[in-house]
């Protein structure tokens, strides 16, 4: 292959500064749609790092690579996620797939790790890139990021309720509140499900000729997800179908109550949806969206739920758990631009050892101030130097010429103020700067 055709991978676009992010060219989405630059990332990650502070969340960072059979047994092998959309890696004796999502591998470093022996509570966070090979969109890519949370040993429904609090603080702090609205619903405990889905098979075998082909698969295989198809010809006899909603045995019940009791105190709004079904299998009680009508078919921007089997069935003891997982992506698409952060001062060095002095002050600087210095070491004259710093948008202009350096002082241009410029001696830049950026 010629090598400059080597591109990025469909659907994994580059993440770039000052507005060059690119989509690879086959990525079927309009320019106008593109990912906000790298400063919009910067900005929401820190938010996320920070909000996962506040309540009382701790790191945990897990590879990339996963043994397969992690992901066939928890998020279960009918789903599209895994029966499709894996990324695989075959090595002979062993196979990988790169983790689709996050909660698997925390529950299994949880469990290699006894972190959640004992009826340990444990709260942990990730902010990481995923894989799923699904057909590149707006809003949907092949490596995207996710920030999940994981609370494990609590029953709820309070961390149930926390957990969202949490997503409307932050979508609050984002300004997004208006964009999206929170669904939530209940899929009982397993004897709930049991049950339900006698009833729903008997249904669906009832209209039987109604289903599409897709359906008709997934009434041998999982039926539940026959309520997630988005074929509008299916909708009225979706709509019909028994609800599991008004079949959950009296725990799952109460549960549910005291959810939307605990959402109505903190008066965070919320929808019953008895639609959501989740393309995950590891649910059971509560599970949720926050959905948007400004991304097209992706409408998810974070989900979650509760998963009180799963630790068991990966080989730990009995625990129950809940989390969710924001799509990075989605947000920012919803977000948009962010300036990048700004500059305080543009060195102008106008000759090598005007370079080396403006490097030695701004070392100084540094040592004693936490500001945005640039240093300018690419030559050429003083236009072309200050054309650079207003592009920079640097608020301070330091020049240093022959002049300067011989009289020891620099000549301070202020660029976003009409003040005339001042001679600074070297021995006052710092009080001078603690001062005007104070
Ligand atoms: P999920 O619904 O599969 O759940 O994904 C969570 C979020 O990740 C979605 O709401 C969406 O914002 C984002 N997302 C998913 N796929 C893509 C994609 N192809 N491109 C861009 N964004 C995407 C989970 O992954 C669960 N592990 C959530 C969870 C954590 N439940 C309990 N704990």
């Amino acid at each position: 292959m010629d090598l400059k055709n080597i591109k990025s991978v469909k659907g994994m676009p580059d993440l770039l500064p000052n507005k060059l992010t690119k989509r690879t060219s086959e990525d079927k989405i309009k320019q106008a749609d593109k990912l906000p630059d790298i400063y919009a990332w910067q900005f929401l990650e820190k938010k996320l790092k920070k909000i996962a502070e506040v309540y009382g969340y701790e790191e945990i960072r897990t590879p990339v690579l996963e043994q397969i059979e992690l992901f066939k047994r928890s998020i279960g092998n009918e789903t599209d996620i895994v029966s499709k959309e894996m990324f695989v890696i075959d090595r002979g004796e062993q196979t990988f797939a790169m983790r689709p999502e996050g909660t698997a591998s925390c529950v299994r470093a949880c469990l290699e790790h006894g972190l959640i022996r004992n009826s340990q509570v444990q709260q942990l966070w990730y902010l990481s890139p995923m894989f799923r090979a699904e057909e590149p969109q707006l809003g949907r890519y092949r490596q995207f990021h996710q920030f999940g949370i994981e609370a494990f040993n609590l029953t709820g429904p309070d961390i149930d309720a926390m957990q969202i609090a949490m997503l409307a603080r932050l979508f609050k702090e984002l300004n997004l509140i208006d964009k999206i609205r929170l669904e939530i619903n209940s899929l009982g405990d397993l004897n709930d499900r049991k049950q339900y889905k006698v009833k729903l098979i008997e249904y669906f075998e009832q209209n039987y000729d109604l289903l599409d082909s897709e359906s008709k698969i997934r009434l041998k295989t999982n039926p539940l997800r026959i309520l997630d198809s988005k074929n509008p010809k299916l909708k009225e006899l979706i709509n019909n179908a028994p609800k599991l909603i008004e079949n959950l045995g009296l725990d799952a019940k109460q549960h549910f109550e005291g959810l939307k009791n605990i959402l109505t105190e903190l008066n965070i709004k919320f929808s019953v949806n008895s639609k959501i079904v989740r393309g995950l299998d590891y649910y059971n009680r509560t599970v949720y969206e926050w959905v948007t009508d400004d991304l097209g078919a992706q409408s998810a921007v974070a989900a979650g739920g509760r998963y009180d089997a799963l630790v068991e069935q990966l080989g730990g003891q009995s625990t129950p758990a809940v989390g969710f997982a924001l799509g990075l992506e989605r947000v920012l698409l919803l977000m948009g631009e962010i300036n990048k952060p700004k500059v305080d001062v543009y060195f102008i060095c106008l000759n090598n050892i005007a370079k080396i002095t403006a490097i030695k002050i701004s070392e100084e600087i540094k040592n004693k101030l936490d500001l945005n210095l640039h240093v300018h070491l690419s030559g050429g004259n003083l236009k072309k130097q200050l054309k650079k710093a207003s592009s920079a948008d640097a608020s301070l202009a330091f020049i240093l010429g022959e002049e300067e350096l011989e009289k020891s002082y620099i000549t301070v241009k202020y660029l976003k103020e009409d003040k005339p410029q001042i001679n600074l001696l070297f021995a006052e830049v710092i009080k001078f700067l603690g001062e005007y950026c104070g």
